[in-house]
C-alpha cells in the first residue's frame, strides 16, 4: 500500500467511530433551547462504555449470583465469570501465569493497594508528572518525586542516578504509562532495563495507556500494572492491579474480611493467599465481566488499528487547532513527543469559561481544570512549586470519537474564542455553570 493510499485508509478509519460506544447518538439541549448530539471529549476521565461491553453486562445479568458462596448454579456460573475475567486481563497486558489479578475499584485504589504491600524497608520512586493517584499512595514510604527532564531520553538516567543513591532492600518505580494531561506517552522500556540493573521492579500506571496502547508486562519486564474500568470503556466500578503475587502474599490484607479469609477466631484468621487476601466481601462480578469484555473488544479490534484511530486523530486535531490564535497545545517533552488522544490547551480566555460554553451552548463535554496534576500543571503554567494551581482546557477522546467530533470542537472553540459566550455563568459549587440553566433533565 502507497503512504497516500495508507493515509486514506487511516482517515476513513477515523471518519467513523472504531467501535460502537453507548451514547454515541444523544441529543443534550442547549442553553439555546435547541439540542444537539453530544459530542463526548472527556474520555479521559471517563470513557462511554462500549455497546459490546453492556451486552456483555446484560447477557450475565440473569446469571448474576455470590461468587464462590452460593451452592445454586448461577452462584457457579458468576463464580467462573469472575475467574475468567482474571484470565482475559491477564492475557491483555501480557501478565505471566503466576502474575495475580486483583479486583479494585479503580486505578487509585489499585495503587493504594500496591502502596499498602510493599515491604517496609522500600525506597519509591516516581517522577513529579504524576496524576495524584500515583504521588499521593507512597506518602507512607520513603518516597522520591524525581525532578521530570525536559528530554524525553534523559528519563532513564534521571532515575539511574537515584538508584544508585537507593540505601533500603527493595525499590519500586512506580512511573505512568502516558500522562493525563498531555497524553505523553513514556520510554517504560528504557525505565526497565535501568531499574533491573539496580535490582529495582517497575509499576506502571497505565490508567490512560491501556485505552490506547498495548501494554505487554511480560515482554516489557514490568512488575506491577494497574488501571481502570471506567477509563477503558467499561466504567462498572471496577479497576485492576495485575502483578507479581509475592509482596502481595506477604502482606496484610488491604480489605479484611470475608473472602479473604480460611478460618477465622475472635482473635485470629487464616488469610489467603491473593488475589483473595485483598479483595474481602463480595467482589463486583459485573465489573469484572465488563472490563474483561472491554480488554477482549480492544483486543478483537488490534492494538495497531487502535493505535492508527488514535493518531488520525491526534494529527487532525493538532492540524485543525493551528487556524486558532492563541490556541496551544501544553508539552513536558516538546514537539515530535508520542502521544495519545488527550490534549491540554492553553487559551487566550479562561478555561473554566470555555469548557462551559462548549457544553452549554455547543454540547460538547470536554474538562476544565487541572486534572488531578497539580505539580505537572504548575510546571506546564510556569508557576512556582507551591504557587496557585492553574486552569486549563483539556480534550481527550478514544474509539468512539470521530475527526467530525473534533472538527465540531475547532469550529465551536473558534466562536467562542472569537465572540465570547454567547449565555451567562455562574459560579456554583466551584464550577462555572449557566446561570439561569433552561435545559431540561432527562428522567432517569
Ligand atoms: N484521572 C481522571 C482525569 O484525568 C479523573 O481526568
Amino acid at each position: 500500500m502507497s503512504l497516500a493510499e495508507a493515509s486514506t485508509c487511516v482517515e476513513l478509519r477515523a471518519a467513523t467511530p472504531l467501535l460502537p460506544v453507548v451514547g454515541s447518538d444523544l441529543p443534550v439541549p442547549l442553553v439555546t433551547g435547541e439540542s444537539q448530539r453530544f459530542v463526548h471529549l472527556d474520555y479521559a476521565a471517563s470513557a462511554p462504555a462500549l455497546a459490546s461491553v453492556v451486552e456483555a453486562v446484560e447477557r450475565h445479568l440473569p446469571w448474576y449470583s455470590s461468587v464462590h458462596r452460593g451452592a445454586g448454579f448461577t452462584s457457579a456460573i458468576s463464580s467462573e465469570a469472575l475467574a475468567a475475567a482474571r484470565h482475559t486481563i491477564r492475557g491483555f497486558v501480557g501478565g505471566r501465569t503466576d502474575d495475580v489479578v486483583v479486583f479494585t475499584r479503580n486505578t487509585t485504589d489499585a495503587l493504594n493497594l500496591l502502596a499498602s504491600v510493599i515491604p517496609d524497608d522500600t525506597t519509591v520512586l516516581t517522577l513529579d508528572i504524576e496524576h495524584h493517584a500515583n504521588l499521593l499512595p507512597w506518602r507512607r514510604a520513603t518516597v522520591h518525586h524525581l525532578p521530570t527532564p525536559r528530554r524525553i531520553d534523559e528519563i532513564a538516567g534521571v532515575f539511574a542516578t537515584a538508584l544508585a543513591g537507593v540505601r533500603t532492600t527493595h525499590t519500586l518505580i512506580s512511573v505512568t504509562g502516558a500522562t493525563n494531561v498531555t497524553g505523553e506517552v513514556l520510554p517504560i522500556a528504557d525505565i526497565v532495563a535501568v531499574a533491573r540493573r539496580f535490582g529495582a521492579r517497575v509499576a506502571v500506571d497505565a490508567a490512560q495507556l491501556a485505552p490506547h496502547r498495548s501494554i505487554d508486562i511480560s515482554a516489557l519486564g514490568v512488575d506491577y500494572v494497574v488501571f481502570s474500568g471506567h477509563k477503558l470503556y467499561a466504567p462498572f466500578g471496577t479497576g485492576v492491579l495485575v502483578g507479581r503475587a509475592d509482596w502481595l502474599d506477604q502482606a496484610e490484607p488491604y480489605l479484611a474480611g470475608g473472602g479473604a479469609v480460611g478460618t477465622v477466631s475472635v482473635d485470629s484468621a487464616e488469610w489467603l493467599p491473593s488475589p483473595a487476601r485483598h479483595e474481602g466481601g463480595t467482589p463486583n462480578v459485573l465489573g469484572a465481566v465488563a472490563i474483561a469484555a472491554a480488554c477482549r473488544a480492544l483486543s478483537e479490534a488490534g492494538a495497531d488499528a487502535v493505535e492508527a484511530h488514535d493518531h488520525a486523530l491526534s494529527s487532525h486535531l493538532e492540524a485543525r487547532l493551528h487556524e486558532l490564535d492563541g490556541v496551544e497545545p501544553v508539552s513536558v517533552f516538546g514537539e515530535g513527543s508520542d502521544r495519545i488522544g488527550i490534549v491540554t490547551l492553553r487559551l487566550p480566555r479562561p478555561a473554566a469559561e470555555v469548557a462551559a460554553a462548549l457544553s452549554a451552548e455547543h454540547g460538547i463535554g470536554t474538562r476544565d481544570g487541572a486534572f488531578c496534576a497539580h505539580p505537572l500543571m504548575r510546571r506546564l503554567f510556569g508557576r512556582p512549586a507551591d504557587g496557585s494551581v492553574p486552569n486549563a482546557l483539556r480534550v481527550s477522546f478514544g474509539v468512539g470519537s470521530t475527526l467530525a467530533d473534533l472538527d465540531h470542537f475547532v469550529e465551536s472553540l473558534a466562536a467562542v474564542l472569537r465572540d465570547g459566550p454567547r449565555w451567562t455563568y455562574a459560579i456554583e459549587r466551584n464550577r462555572l455553570v449557566p446561570s439561569p440553566d433552561p435545559r431540561p433533565r432527562p428522567s432517569l
